[in-house]
């Protein structure tokens, strides 16, 4: 692992690493003039064979997904690449790294993404609270322009790139594809019913890819490098650089870049310093707030890629890793976690609009030591009824958390029930 060099985060800490003139000096916007020597569907092929997966949370494939929008002759007419920098979910902040140090990085990945999609313009959705880095993000694409990196006739290709930043208002369910389609359009966040996928239908109607900030910053690399030097970091089909944002108990939180695939127990007490205090490990959200909590046992068993943690019982998701140590009470953290999902429910599925504020009712209760004795029951039998029931991931996003909760730290819960539902009393909904 000490080979590793880092690619994403290669120029982060040079001084003023978010201008142009630092970009270039360190070899940037090489990979664009390649990619623009090359055909758009080399440039396709190239992200195929590197195993990219998004890093938005699903790890779906990106060469793959490209794949998926029409050619010019089935759809005519404009195409646009979306980059999803909305970067809303509690304990995730990695996409923060790139947007604010190098945020040519990403534009030059959004540039050969719109080359190999045939797209003539790029919008880039930012969160609302990112304010510093969304003017970040528009002096880079100021620089860009008048390079000529962006605009008409970009290096003298004949093909023209729009890059516009939107900046989102601020709700976590913006950051889920369809409804950021639909604020970009100035809409209500509200998630579509697919199909139609976006990549056939989508902003505006017409075809659309979404990819995470993290993915399109691969893209460069890949290009100049080539898919195969990609595949040679991480283990098969997780493969490539990754972020990993760690926050909460250890010693050194932040934004690491390591290949994929790295052992959580390396990642937790090399890396970050171990936990903090002295104290002991007690529990890891490996993906951010809506991954399966994983135990100290797990944790430190665990690879930090798709497949690995999809074995463990959990997610990869965002790599946002929250870690807890031995004082933190899992109550707490349930009640925590389905307050802010039941805050950001759109509201449009009702499994999810009413699970949600059921569940929050109940741990609410069982905070305050008012469980009753059919609580755990009943909170399992509200996720069963939201899991896979909604328009959209938010519904899953909530209970998945809270099942793994409530199962792996029953005790805790059951210390929580009001000593007068034992003999068969129960608290309402
Ligand atoms: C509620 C919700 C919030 C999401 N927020 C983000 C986000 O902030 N950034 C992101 O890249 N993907 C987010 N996603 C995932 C996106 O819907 C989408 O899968 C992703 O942007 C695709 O990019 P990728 O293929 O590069 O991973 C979210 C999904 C859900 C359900
Ligand atoms: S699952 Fe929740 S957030 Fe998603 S569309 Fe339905 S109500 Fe809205």
């Amino acid at each position: 692992m000490s080979a590793f060099e880092p690619v994403l985060t290669r120029i982060v800490g040079i001084e003023n690493s978010h201008t142009l003139s630092v970009y270039e000096g360190q070899g940037g916007y090489q990979a664009l003039r390649r990619g623009f020597q090359l055909d758009p569907d080399t440039v396709i092929e190239h992200v195929k064979n590197s195993n990219l997966r998004g890093r938005g949370g699903a790890g779906f494939p990106t060469g793959v997904k490209w794949g998926f929008l029409p050619s010019q002759e089935q759809s005519p007419g404009p195409r646009y690449l979306v980059c999803n920098a909305d970067e809303s979910e509690p304990g995730t902040f990695k996409d923060r790294v790139i947007l604010r140090h190098n945020p040519h990085l990403l534009i030059e990945g959004c540039l050969l993404s719109c080359w190999a999609l045939r797209a003539n313009h790029c919008f880039i959705f930012i969160r609302g609270e990112y304010a510093s880095e969304a003017k970040i993000v528009e002096r880079a694409i100021a620089e860009a322009r008048e390079a000529g990196y962006l605009g008409r006739n970009v290096l003298g290709s004949g093909f023209d790139i729009e890059v516009t930043v939107h900046r989102s208002g601020g709700a976590y369910i913006c950051g889920e594809e369809t409804a950021l389609l639909e604020c970009l359009e100035g809409k209500r966040g509200y998630p579509r019913i697919r199909p139609p996928f976006p990549a056939v239908v989508g902003l505006y109607g017409r075809p659309t890819v979404i990819n995470n900030v993290e993915t399109l910053a691969c893209v460069p690399s890949i290009i100049e490098r080539g898919g195969e030097w990609f595949t040679s970091l991480g283990p098969e089909n997780n493969t490539g650089p990754k972020l990993y944002a760690v926050s909460g108990h250890v010693e050194r939180p932040g934004t690491y870049e390591l290949p994929m695939g790295i052992p959580l127990a390396e990642l937790i007490e090399e890396h970050c310093g171990g936990i903090w205090r002295g104290r002991k490990l007690k529990a890891v959200m490996p993906g951010g707030s809506s991954t399966p909590v994983l135990t100290a046992e797990e944790a430190l068993a665990v690879n930090m890629d798709y497949d690995s943690l999809a074995k463990a019982g959990s997610m990869f998701g965002s790599a946002a890793v929250i870690v807890m140590d031995e004082t933190v009470d899992m109550v707490q953290v349930a009640f925590n976690l389905i307050r802010f999902y039941h805050h950001e429910s759109c509201g449009q599925c009702t499994p999810c609009r009413e699970g949600c504020g059921w569940l929050e009712k109940i741990m609410k209760r069982y905070t305050e030591g008012r469980g009753s004795a059919g609580d755990a029951a009943l909170v399992l039998d509200i996720c069963d009824n939201i899991a896979f029931k909604t328009i959209c991931p938010l519904g899953d996003a909530a209970r998945m958390p809270l099942e793994a909760l409530i199962t792996k730290y029953r005790a805790e819960f059951d210390a929580r029930i009001a000593p007068s539902t034992f003999a068969g009393g129960g608290g309402g909904r």
